[in-house]
C-alpha cells in the first residue's frame, strides 16, 4: 500500500509542477523593467523572523535594499503601521534612498489595499517587482498574490522574507510559486540584472558590492587577485592546472 501511496502522491506532484510550470512562461529579469519593493523589513517585525540565523538576515535586509543603489532601478518602500510594534526601516535603509517613494501605510496589511502605494507602484510604469517583506507568509504573499491578479511579475527574493518556522516558510512559497511569482536568491537576482560581467552595471560594481554582501565571492575575488599579483605555485597545484 505504502509504496503505491507514494508513488501516486509523486506523480500528483510531478503532474502539478509540470501545470505550473507550463501557465508561467520563463521571465528574465530586465533592469529596464524592474522595481525593487522594500516591503515592512521593520525593525519590530525582524524579531519574526526565525527562519534564518538572525545575523544573516540583517545582512540579507541590508543588500536586498542595496540593489536599488547597485542598479539604479526605482525603489517603493512602504512600512506598515511603523509607530506601533513593528517598528520603522533601519535607518541604514531609509538613508538609501532619500528621494524614494516611502508609504507609511497606517492599517492596511496587503500593501496593495493602500491608494498611494498602487500610485506609487504605477508611477513606475514598470511591470516587474522584485520584493523581500517580513512576513513571507504574510505582507510578501498577500502582496505578491495581489501583484500577480493585476498581471505583475514578481520576484520574491527568498532571502530577504523572513518568517516564523521553516514550515510557514516553505508553504508560503509553494502559495507564491502556484501564482506564478519566481522565488529567487539575492546572487540570482543580481546575476540577472547584470546579464554579462563586461555591461555597466558589470564587474567593476558588482565585484565590490559582492565583497560586501556575498563575501563568499569577494574573498574568491580576492584570492584570484592575490594569486595574479604576487602568486607562486605551491608543489602539487601546476599538475591540477594541466
Ligand atoms: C536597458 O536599456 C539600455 C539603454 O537603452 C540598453 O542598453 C540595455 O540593453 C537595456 N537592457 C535590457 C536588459 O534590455
Ligand atoms: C535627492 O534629490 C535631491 C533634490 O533633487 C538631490 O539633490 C539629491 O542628489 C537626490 N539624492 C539622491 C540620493 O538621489
Ligand atoms: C610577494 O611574495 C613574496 C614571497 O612570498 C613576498 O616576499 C613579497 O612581500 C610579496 N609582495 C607583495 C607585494 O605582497
Amino acid at each position: 500500500m505504502v509504496p503505491i501511496l507514494l508513488k501516486i502522491l509523486i506523480s500528483l506532484g510531478f503532474l502539478s509542477y509540470v501545470a505550473s510550470a507550463n501557465v508561467v512562461p520563463f521571465e528574465r529579469l530586465d533592469i529596464n523593467d524592474s522595481v525593487l519593493l522594500i516591503l515592512d523589513l521593520q525593525v519590530g517585525l525582524y524579531h519574526l523572523a526565525r527562519d534564518f540565523d538572525a545575523t544573516l538576515y540583517h545582512n540579507n535586509l541590508l543588500a536586498h535594499a542595496s540593489l536599488g543603489q547597485l542598479f539604479n532601478i526605482p525603489v517603493v518602500m512602504t512600512t506598515s503601521a511603523e509607530t506601533g510594534p513593528n517598528g520603522p526601516l533601519p535607518k541604514e535603509i531609509v538613508e538609501m534612498y532619500p528621494n524614494a517613494s516611502f508609504v507609511k501605510r497606517q492599517g492596511e496589511v496587503d500593501a496593495w489595499d493602500n491608494p498611494e502605494f498602487r500610485a506609487a507602484i504605477e508611477a513606475t510604469g514598470r511591470k516587474q517587482i522584485i520584493v523581500g517583506g517580513i512576513t513571507t507568509d504574510v505582507c510578501t504573499t498577500f502582496l505578491a498574490l495581489s501583484l500577480r491578479s493585476e498581471g505583475y511579475s514578481v520576484f520574491a527574493n527568498v532571502e530577504a522574507s523572513g518568517t516564523t518556522t521553516e514550515l510557514i516558510r516553505d508553504v508560503s512559497n509553494s502559495r507564491m510559486q502556484a501564482a506564478g511569482v519566481q522565488l529567487m536568491s539575492t546572487f540570482a537576482i543580481v546575476c540577472d540584472l547584470m546579464r554579462d560581467w563586461r555591461n555597466v552595471p558589470g564587474a567593476a560594481e558588482v565585484i565590490p558590492w559582492l565583497d560586501k554582501y556575498f563575501p563568499i565571492y569577494g574573498d574568491l575575488a580576492r584570492a584570484h587577485g592575490a594569486a595574479v599579483l604576487n602568486g607562486t605555485l605551491v608543489p602539487g597545484e601546476a599538475a591540477l592546472i594541466g
